[in-house]
């Protein structure tokens, strides 16, 4: 069955919710990795889990929110465009991640440095893309259809 628009953005909302708790605690992960200077590999599994949650979440926006967001309004191809390059970036960034995780060439402190640095553009990307789209024009597209149900 084919999502509703409104199940499209909740379930958007809660991945975002989702991966940022798995990004705050991989964070708090690299800061006791870089206090203690130990124990770095801990943080390689959990990345590698948040890389593939971000591989099915970055597929969805793909294929279900971003078609939505470009019929929003007269603006949605635009930041579908823009969306859509952060996507690719980030796909980029994952792919490389996951190389040098399963390579293990680059030392254990440049590993924690390019964890801490690409969960700190996630989050990054995250904030840009719920300003771009959720706060937006397809959001208030649902309030304005149920302000309306009733004449
Ligand atoms: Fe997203």
């Amino acid at each position: 069955m084919t999502p509703t628009p409104d199940e499209i953005l909740h379930r958007v909302q809660d991945e975002h919710e989702a991966i940022r708790t798995q990004i705050e605690s991989l964070l708090e992960s690299t800061r006791e990795v870089r206090r203690s200077s130990a124990d770095a590999p801990r943080l390689w599994q959990p990345t590698l889990e948040l890389c593939r949650t971000l591989q099915r979440h970055l597929d969805f926006e793909d294929e279900a929110f971003l078609p939505l967001l470009a019929d929003s309004d007269a603006w949605g191809p635009v930041r579908v465009e823009s969306i859509g390059d952060d996507h690719r970036a980030e796909r980029a960034m994952i792919a490389a991640l996951v190389e040098d995780i399963a390579a293990g060439t680059r030392s254990d402190a440049e590993l924690v440095d390019e964890i801490a640095w690409f969960l700190k553009a996630l989050e990054h990307d995250m904030f840009d893309e719920e300003r771009l789209a959720l706060d937006g024009d397809v959001a208030s597209t649902e309030c304005v259809s149920i302000d309306q149900s009733d004449g």
